[in-house]
């Protein structure tokens, strides 16, 4: 199962792949994740990252799609992968034809998240993270049953420093800029699904999950 999931900053991309993990064996690899482990780990990658991450602007394709070649090779790869937030450009989505093709694999479905804009800003500046676990929370939307202490772990939950409204609007407008070209060459490929993420958590995951089963 060779999975891509899309969708703007703040769709639930996270959210939606925490729960297909549950139920399918297959990694979860975020590029946006694997970046703020290297900056937190202090390695060249994230020196190379950190200041485009802090300025909501893409990281060079060069750099991104070179980790996810590496990724893609690793033993629990093999059998298939949930890729979130990658690829984020046509040059990223020819890479991994690229690499499917040298692998002998291809993607089986692109499982696009659509949410409006303006909900996408309330998504990302009320978002909280278990400082341990990683578990996602939302203020409002998806609120601990202690503020700011995981459910799960008792974890501090802490907020993304890109999840100020500033960052946030040029994430936005970076990734709108992106989206439709990305689009378009997924639906040429045939194997784009739109779904609505403007649903609640549980029934976006339903939807999701009806794409997988029927694959
Ligand atoms: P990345 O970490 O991927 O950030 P992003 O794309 O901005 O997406 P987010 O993680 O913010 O949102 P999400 O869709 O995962 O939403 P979540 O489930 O958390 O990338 C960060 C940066 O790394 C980029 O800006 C870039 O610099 C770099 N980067 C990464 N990949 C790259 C690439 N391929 N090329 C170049 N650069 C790259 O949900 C958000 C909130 O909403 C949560 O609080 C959640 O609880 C809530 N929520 C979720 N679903 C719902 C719902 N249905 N209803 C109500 N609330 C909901
Ligand atoms: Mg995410």
């Amino acid at each position: 199962m060779n999975i891509i999931l899309m969708g703007l900053p703040g769709a639930g991309k996270g959210t939606q792949a925490s729960e297909i993990i549950k139920k399918y064996p297959i990694p979860h690899i975020s590029t946006g994740d694997m970046f703020r482990a290297a900056i937190k780990n202090g390695t060249e990658l994230g020196k190379k990252a950190k200041s485009f991450m802090d300025n909501g602007e893409l990281v060079p394709d060069e750099v991104t799609i070179g980790i996810v070649r590496e990724r893609l090779l690793e033993s629990d790869a093999v059998k298939g992968f949930l890729l979130d937030g990658f690829p984020r450009t046509v040059e990223q989505a020819k890479a991994l034809n690229e690499i499917m093709a040298e692998q002998g694999r291809k993607i089986e479905a692109v499982i696009n998240i659509e949410v409006q804009e303006e909900e996408l800003m309330n998504r990302l500046t009320g978002r909280r993270i278990c400082e341990t676990c990683g578990t996602t929370y939302h203020l409002v939307f998806n609120p601990p049953k202690v503020e700011g202490i995981c459910d799960i772990d008792g974890g501090k939950l802490y907020q993304r420093e890109d999840d100020n409204p500033e960052t946030v609007r040029n994430r936005l407008d970076v990734n709108i800029k992106q989206t439709q070209p990305l689009l378009d060459f997924y639906s040429k490929e045939g194997v784009l699904n739109n779904i609505d993420g403007s649903k609640d958590i549980k029934d976006v995951t339903i939807d999701v999950e009806q794409i997988l089963t029927n694959l």
